[in-house]
Parts: C-alpha cells; sequence; structure tokens
C-alpha cells in the first residue's frame, strides 16, 4: 500500500550556498534512514525537495512501511550535518499532508470521523486516509499509526454492530422452591427498610437492609476468601486517569464514569462571591462554581482491580508470594447507569469486595476452581438460590471496548458470570437472569500494563466481583422478606435483625 508524506523543516537560517547545501546532504541522508527504517519490505524514497528560504519542503514515498518513522532520524542526521558544513540548524518541523493507504475488508455504512484534521476515502477495498497538519509531536508520538488503528477499528466495529455478546451456559443449580414473586426494592420499600437515595441511583439502606447487606458481605468473606487465604487491603477511593489509561477503561467507559474535581483554590476570599450568593439566594450558583472548580482529574472508583494493580505496578513479586490475593472491601463502586437503573440491583453506587489474584498460569486456574467451589458452597448451602454460571464475554474487553469476535475454546482466559433468577421478572425460561458475581481471568493484559513481574516466568492475573447489592436482591427475590422463609443456614448468620424505626 502506498504512502505518501510532505513535511517542512524550518530551519536557522537559509544555508548561504543556497540549494547546493541541501544537495550535498539530503539525497543521502534520506536514503540511508529510509533503507533503515524500510529494510526490504517494499521500496521508499525521496521523491522531490525544495528549498524555500528558510523552509525546506520534502516528499517522501513508500510501498509498505510507513515513511514517517523515517522521518525524525532525517532531521536530526541533516541538523548535525548542516550544521557542521554552513553552521545552518534544523529548528522544527510539521507534515502538512500525509497520505496513507491500508486494505478494508467492508466499505463503511456510515461515515468514520477522526478527531484531527483528516480526509478518508475508501475505494474497490483501499482506505486512503490524509492527516492534515501534523506537528513534531505528533509524528513523535506515532499518531499516524494510532489514527490508522482507529479507522481500522471504526470500521471493524461497524461490521460488528448488532451482533451479540457471547454467552454460553456452564452449569446450572438443583431447581429451588421460590418463596417469593415480588421486586423485593418494591417489598422493601413498601416497609420503609429503604429509601430513594438524595441523589441519582443512590440508595439509603435503614438498620434491616444494611445488616443484611453486611450479613452478605461477612458470608463471602468467612465462606470464601478466609479459607482460601485472601488478605485484606484498604485502597483510596479515587482511580487515577493514569490508572484507566493504562487499563483502557477511559477509552472504553467514559460515559460511565463520575468525574472528580478539586476547588481551584480553598481560599475564602476567593469563594466570597460564591458564599455570598448561597446566603442570598439559597440556591446554589452553578455557574459560579463552574468556575472555582477544575477540569476533572480523577474519577470515582469504578472498579477496584485498576488501583490494586496500580499499588503493585513496576513491582517484582517473591515466588514465595504467588499467587498473591487480596482484596478490597473499602472502595465503593459508582458508575453512571443513565437509563439503566432500576432498584438495588442496578444502581449508580455499590457495595463490592473485589478479589485481585496474581500468579503464574496454572495458580490461577487452579485458585479460579477453588473459588468456584467455595461460591457454590455459599449460594447451594447456605443462600439456598437457585443459579447458574454462563462464560460470557470478558468484563475487561466490554469495559475497554475491544471487540470480542468469538470465544475461543479453551476457556483459560475470560469470565464466568454467576447469574440468578429473580421470578418477579418472569418465568425461568424468558426473563433476564441478574448477573450477581463474576470470576474471572485476565492473562497478562493488567500484569503487562501495570509492568508486575515474578522472579521468573510470566505473571498472570484475575478477579471477581462480589456485589453485595446482587446477592441480596438475587436470595431476597428468592426467599421474600419474611425471615421465616429464610434456609437455616443463613438464618444461623443473619437473625437476630436489628430493630427498625417506627416511623409515624
Ligand atoms: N473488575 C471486575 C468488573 O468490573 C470485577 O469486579 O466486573
Ligand atoms: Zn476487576
Amino acid at each position: 500500500m502506498p504512502h505518501r508524506l510532505t513535511a517542512i523543516l524550518s530551519l536557522s537560517a537559509a544555508p548561504a550556498r543556497g540549494e547546493t547545501a541541501i544537495e550535498e546532504l539530503l539525497p543521502r541522508i534520506a536514503a540511508e534512514s529510509l533503507e533503515r527504517a524500510v529494510r526490504n519490505r517494499g521500496r521508499a524514497e525521496l521523491a522531490r525537495w525544495k528549498l524555500h528560504g528558510v523552509e525546506l519542503e520534502l516528499e517522501l514515498t513508500s510501498t509498505e512501511v510507513r515513511p514517517h518513522q523515517a522521518l525524525l532520524a532525517i532531521q536530526r542526521r541533516l541538523q548535525e550535518a548542516l550544521g557542521k558544513s554552513d553552521k545552518v540548524g534544523v529548528r522544527s518541523l510539521r507534515v502538512p499532508s500525509y497520505t496513507l493507504e491500508f486494505p478494508v475488508e467492508k466499505a463503511p455504512e456510515r461515515p468514520v470521523g477522526l478527531p484531527i484534521p483528516h480526509h478518508l476515502t475508501v475505494e474497490h477495498k483501499v482506505g486512503r486516509l490524509e492527516l492534515r497538519d501534523l506537528s513534531e509531536e505528533a509524528i513523535r508520538d506515532n499518531w499516524p499509526d494510532r489514527a490508522v488503528s482507529l479507522v481500522e477499528e471504526k470500521l471493524r466495529r461497524q461490521s460488528y454492530e448488532g451482533k451479540e455478546q457471547y454467552w454460553t451456559l456452564l452449569g446450572e443449580s438443583p431447581r429451588r422452591e421460590m418463596r417469593a414473586a415480588e421486586d423485593p426494592t418494591e417489598a422493601m420499600l413498601a416497609r420503609a427498610w429503604v429509601r430513594s437515595g438524595p441523589t441519582k441511583g443512590k440508595w439509603f439502606l435503614g438498620p434491616r437492609a444494611a445488616h443484611l447487606l453486611k450479613v452478605m458481605e461477612k458470608i463471602a468473606r468467612t465462606e470464601v476468601l478466609d479459607p482460601l487465604g485472601f488478605s485484606e487491603v484498604v485502597q483510596p477511593h479515587h482511580d487515577s486517569f493514569d490508572i484507566l489509561l493504562r487499563t483502557g477503561h477511559l477509552e472504553g467507559v467514559p460515559g460511565e464514569f463520575y468525574y472528580v474535581t478539586e476547588p481551584k483554590t480553598r481560599d475564602p476570599a476567593a469563594w466570597e462571591r460564591f458564599t455570598d450568593l448561597v446566603k442570598i439566594t439559597r440556591r446554589v450558583p452553578t455557574e459560579e462554581l463552574a468556575a472555582l472548580v477544575g477540569p476533572p482529574a480523577a474519577v470515582s472508583c469504578y472498579a477496584q482491580c485498576p488501583t490494586i494493580y496500580w499499588w503493585l505496578s513496576g513491582r517484582t513479586l517473591a515466588e514465595e508470594s504467588l499467587p498473591l490475593k487480596v482484596y478490597d472491601r473499602t472502595a465503593i463502586s459508582n458508575r453512571y447507569e443513565s437509563g439503566g437503573r432500576h432498584g438495588l440491583e442496578r444502581v449508580d453506587e455499590f457495595h463490592r469486595i473485589e478479589p485481585v489474584y496474581v500468579g503464574t498460569k496454572e495458580q490461577l486456574l487452579e485458585l479460579r476452581e477453588r473459588l468456584r467451589e467455595r461460591y457454590a458452597h455459599v449460594f447451594n448451602d447456605l443462600l439456598e438460590l437457585e443459579w447458574r454460571t454462563a462464560w460470557v464475554t470478558p468484563f475487561y474487553m466490554q469495559q475497554s471496548g475491544e471487540l470480542a469476535e468469538e470465544e475461543s475454546g479453551e476457556r483459560v482466559r475470560g469470565t464466568i458470570d454467576f447469574e440468578a433468577y429473580l421470578p418477579y421478572r418472569g418465568t425461568r425460561e424468558k426473563s433476564e437472569w441478574l448477573e450477581f458475581q463474576n470470576l474471572s481471568i485476565v492473562g497478562d493484559k493488567y500484569t503487562k500494563a501495570f509492568t508486575i513481574k515474578a522472579q521468573r516466568g510470566e505473571l498472570w492475573s484475575g478477579c471477581s466481583g462480589i456485589g453485595l447489592e446482587r446477592w441480596l436482591t438475587a436470595f431476597l427475590a428468592q426467599k421474600g422478606l419474611d425471615e421465616a422463609g429464610w434456609p437455616e443456614g443463613f438464618q444461623r448468620v443473619a437473625l437476630p435483625l436489628p430493630s427498625e424505626p417506627r416511623f409515624l
């Protein structure tokens, strides 16, 4: 695929010897630099050049390897050589136009946009992307390759749209008798156990609901995490942009975060007009406020594992610490759900324990089996739920916006969802079951992204999301709010219930 790049190098002065100075150096330097970048993969050449005063315009063409890869070397070597021969420096460079070609399987159904100046055409299975006005920094940071990858990704996404996420049933629990048919959130609202929160998608849990949520947490710890040797860690509640860039969340789900901003200052004088307005109007002067806080600089926790990986970043784990098994239950997850909210099971703020494990592939496969056994014990013996497991599109692909074309046969890396039947939603066959838990092996995606190393060999990681509101909703949806209908094992942990305040 042919490529064509026009660059302008700004010289510190026009060479006294004019084009002769350039003629002596540029063709040789360009040929050598291009050859180095291309290395037998097609051809590349300096197609033409022209000196206009202090501006040296040159055009590079190539058949395969993209020629911008040689541009910085040409600039650097010309700078050295021209400095020696004519005492002229190369100040900077820019690329007014760069046309790149790449194969395209299918013509786009809709226009494809890019956030930088460009012109894109697709004809006869060839995409031709012209990038305009690229700065030296853009070349240095390799925007051209990223722009082509992004166009290719957007084209793939168009042909992928509408395809279902994958889902394969792995196992099912025995069928259970349902003790309830109501939506548990409605039932709790009716008894004033919960109140819809003061801000969107959040709930206030009164003593009973809170107690039950904490019972779920206790069960998860005593029946799953403690027996398997997990240790608790406490992580900060805000996720930095740097972390989310490394995990891919920032490009995958930017519309699902609650962004955190900081005040520009805490000097009361700067806030005086704001406070005065509040005192006079008893309203929030939002425009005034917007001017007093900075742009978002972090997000409120979206998932806990990214910050746990950050904790381990750049570190080498001793053999004896593997597999590393930790969990966080401190950070509370916030997700902007928009239209998807429903009751306690789909909320903008939820409490989750997130176990994270790092080890060799074999260690993690073994641990996954142990976790499955312990979870099965909780759901079968204590909560007596009707539930099933499914192999699904991995959470880390969904959250980073990667396309999961089809599942691979081996089922080593990926996500297992645990789903519970919610009778209030309809029949077992037709209704949507609630994903109340997941269990994943991520492979080396995050250990690589955060440079987490072992003394020898490759390290993998994984995590599991224990959604406490989801456990509670699944349980109450099947067993009801009346404690007499609860399984004995659960009664032993959960009773007595705290009393609720009586509201008159
Ligand atoms: N990090 C995983 C997820 O977001 C587990 O909680 O689903
Ligand atoms: Zn995770």
